[in-house]
């Protein structure tokens, strides 16, 4: 099996939160190298059903040998924001045990020579989870307005240079087009001041760059709206975030259908978000900014 590395981020956290009963029908809304998955697989035996997503064809292709011994998953490949078309297709009218997401990239997309995610290695701009999309990374950098580019570093990178990095791209692009990461890095470097930080001055740029080719924040609230309907009576929406953009979207999805509230049926379980171990930290630093919350359907009147 070709290599893919990917560590479960809190997955015993997960595993909690999510209470996997026996039979019942779950969602892996990002399969990624299927670390979750085979743990929900484990618990659901012998007859539950897992339906599991991801855009990208290498986690997918992945899977299906990782996964390949279980008989109740379905594997798919679409984003989770099409959830409703899959259950439809499988005669699935209710997901009575719950659904994760784990939102972002994976350590192997993000860490990939060919996939243009990381500053550090040369590669063409792409960014793409779905390699079939026809918008990358490159559209961005070389289509946008100066104006727009400013916006998406300062909104979705919390980028303070936004405005030289933006000026500096639209000025290099003039003399010819920027194709790789390498290009897109110099020219950060060329139009920020050297500052003492922790950080690679390219981090925030990429981080939104990232988001934006592949919708995520949208997508994050279209597929909570879209699966709604869904999740049966007891079911268990959980999420696992790793930054604030998307950790305040969930948050304000959960508040906006919490049960105190009229027509709302979420009992929220985290008022706080749960944080990875110290232990796990140690392991897998990425951990470190990982925000997991729950919450319950309740469609009984309380
Ligand atoms: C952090 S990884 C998931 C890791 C997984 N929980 C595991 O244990 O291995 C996130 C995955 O979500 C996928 N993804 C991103 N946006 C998606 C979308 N809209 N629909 C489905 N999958 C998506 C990415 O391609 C990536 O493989």
């Amino acid at each position: 099996m070709a290599e893919f590395k990917h560590f479960p981020v809190m997955l015993k956290e997960v595993l909690e939160a999510l209470n996997c009963r026996k039979g019942k029908v779950y969602i892996d809304a990002t399969l990624g190298g299927g670390g979750y998955s085979e743990a929900i697989l484990e618990q659901i035996q012998p007859e539950g059903k897992l339906l599991s997503f991801d855009v990208d064809e290498e986690a997918i292709d992945y899977c299906k040998q990782r996964l390949n011994k279980y008989k109740n998953i379905t594997i798919i490949k679409d984003s989770h924001v099409n959830i409703e078309r899959h259950l439809r297709l499988l005669n699935t009218d209710e997901i009575t045990g719950g659904v994760v997401y784990d939102f972002g990239a994976s350590f192997h997309q993000l860490t990939s020579e060919s996939r243009g995610f990381s500053f550090q290695k040369e590669a063409m701009l792409d960014m793409r989870f779905d390699k079939e999309a026809d918008f990358s990374a490159y559209d961005i950098v070389n289509k946008y307005r100066e104006e727009n580019l400013v916006k998406i570093f300062s909104e979705y990178g919390e980028e303070r240079f936004s405005k030289r990095i933006a000026k500096g791209i639209v000025q290099a692009r003039k003399k010819k087009s920027i194709k790789t990461t390498k290009e897109l890095v110099d020219i950060i470097l060329g139009s920020t001041p050297r500052v003492k930080s922790k950080i690679h001055p390219a981090t925030k740029v990429f981080q939104a760059i990232r988001i934006e080719v592949n919708g995520e924040l949208e997508n994050i609230k279209k597929s909570l709206v879209n699966i709604m309907p869904y999740l049966g009576d007891g079911a268990i929406i959980v999420t696992v975030t790793f930054h604030s953009l998307e950790d305040r979207i969930v948050k304000n999805f959960f508040k906006e259908n919490s049960a105190k509230f009229p027509g709302g049926n979420l009992e929220i379980h985290t008022r706080k978000p749960i944080t990875a171990t110290d232990e796990e930290i140690k392991v897998n630093p990425a951990s470190r900014s990982a925000k997991l919350r729950y919450a319950q359907v309740i469609k009984r009147e309380i």
